[in-house]
């Protein structure tokens, strides 16, 4: 079904490794529109998460996400948002106005996708996604126009099945 929203900004939710960001970069380029991956601009105007994070702790991380993702909720774009930006109560008032694709996907799926080390809420692996991940899960339940699973296929056919929704 299609959104009763204006469709952007287009913004993907969901647990840390589901594939927001290729997922995302896939649907824009298909639309058209330019890709905002907010983690990625974090990183370009303030340096790595993990050394954020090291240095200056996660709440000052999550100020510094608020600012740059109320920013790209204003842009006709893809959005891809960090696994935790929905859990502000401004960012949740915005996403009630965009369309909102929910990523889910299984501790086996992201079992194959984890490596890389930059994620520094994962230091206890699999365990550490799943707690996060339950703890997230209604509010991004609530959040969503419609959820994609991303367990048993290729993230350009999930790709396709999102720009075929929109
Ligand atoms: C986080 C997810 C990360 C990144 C940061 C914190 C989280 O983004 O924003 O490491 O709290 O879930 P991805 O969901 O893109 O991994």
């Amino acid at each position: 079904q299609h959104p009763a929203k204006p469709l952007f900004p287009l913004v993907f939710i969901g647990p840390m490794a589901a594939g927001k960001t290729r997922i995302g970069r896939l649907v824009a380029r298909t639309l058209d529109v330019p890709f905002v991956d907010t983690d990625a601009r974090i990183v370009a105007d303030h340096g790595a998460i993990k050394e954020i994070f090291e240095q200056h702790g996660e709440e000052h991380f999550r100020a510094l996400e608020r600012e740059v993702v109320a920013q790209a909720l204003t842009e006709k774009a893809v959005v891809s948002l960090g696994g935790g930006a929905v859990l502000d109560p401004d960012t949740q008032a915005d996403l009630a106005r965009c369309s909102v694709v929910y990523l889910s996907v299984s501790a086996q799926a992201v079992r194959r996708r984890l490596g890389g080390g930059k994620r520094p809420l994962l230091r206890g692996g699999i365990a550490d996604w799943k707690r996060i991940y339950n703890q997230r899960r209604p509010t991004y339940e609530a959040l969503a126009s419609i959820r994609f699973d991303t367990s048993h296929r290729p993230l350009d056919a999930i790709a396709d099945a999102v720009v075929t929704w929109t």
